[in-house]
């Protein structure tokens, strides 16, 4: 038996930070589910292809063994027995991992690797469609957002501690544009399940949320046990 909690919700909005922290609190192993579409993006970058070669992206996916481990209390990603860790957060990646993951047979290809690891674990796991199409029966789904404008101003935070330059208007012009395309996407649509219980991080910090989070797992799992 599994215990399944889904964080979905859009770009910027914490849930890598809120799923590890939580995750740690409360014993659950934490599964990154972009990551798996970022090595998907990886490997097809290795081998050269372009977003038009997709048949070749889809042929792709049979060859790829992706793994996730923790050593030295680290989290580490494995392409085919390479730690990628790093090499999945590249420029590179950003600029192509959006479409990739758009390709029907690739969501259906990592839609089942994250149901098969989840297998017989308990797990939050966050990403864009965990709560509507991987896990439709997880036991417990959150929505967290917050407006464009306070993840813009977190993206430039952020930005700022890795020594990168931008510009508020540039930050939040790709935000709203992000937002737009995970959205309207026909293959994978961000929106809300609709037994998802929403968050707003708008006005809280990091630590509020996490308090809210676990909150809403301990009373949701008080009211099935
Ligand atoms: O969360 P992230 O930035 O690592 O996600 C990378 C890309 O993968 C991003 O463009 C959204 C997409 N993604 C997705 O479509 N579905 C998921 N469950 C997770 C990520």
């Amino acid at each position: 038996m599994s215990f399944i909690v889904a964080i979905d919700g859009p770009a910027g909005a914490g849930k890598g930070t809120i799923t590890k922290l939580v995750g740690e609190k409360l014993g659950l192993i934490n599964i990154d589910t972009g990551a798996t579409y970022r090595c998907v993006t990886l490997a097809a970058i290795e081998k050269g292809y372009t977003l038009k070669e997709e048949d070749k992206i889809v042929k792709l996916l049979d060859e790829l063994k992706i793994e996730f481990k923790k050593e030295n209390n680290k989290e580490q990603v494995f392409l085919n027995d390479v730690d990628v860790t790093n090499k999945i957060r590249t420029q590179e990646v950003n600029n192509m991992v959006s479409q990739i993951s758009h390709i029907p047979e690739v969501r259906n290809n990592m839609a089942n690797f994250q149901r098969k690891i989840a297998e017989g674990k308990n797990v939050i796991m966050e990403g864009r469609d965990i709560g509507t199409n991987v896990f439709p029966n997880a036991d417990v789904k959150i929505y967290l957002d917050a407006t464009p404008e306070e993840r813009a101003k977190r993206r430039i935070l952020q930005n700022e501690e890795k020594g990168i330059q931008s510009t508020y208007e540039e930050i939040l012009e790709n935000i709203k544009f992000r937002d737009y395309n995970d959205k309207t996407s026909k293959t994978a649509p961000l929106k809300q399940a609709e037994d998802a219980i929403y968050l707003d991080s708008t006005n809280l910090n990091i630590n509020q949320v996490v308090e809210k989070v676990i909150k809403i797992i301990e009373q949701v799992t008080k009211l099935h046990t």
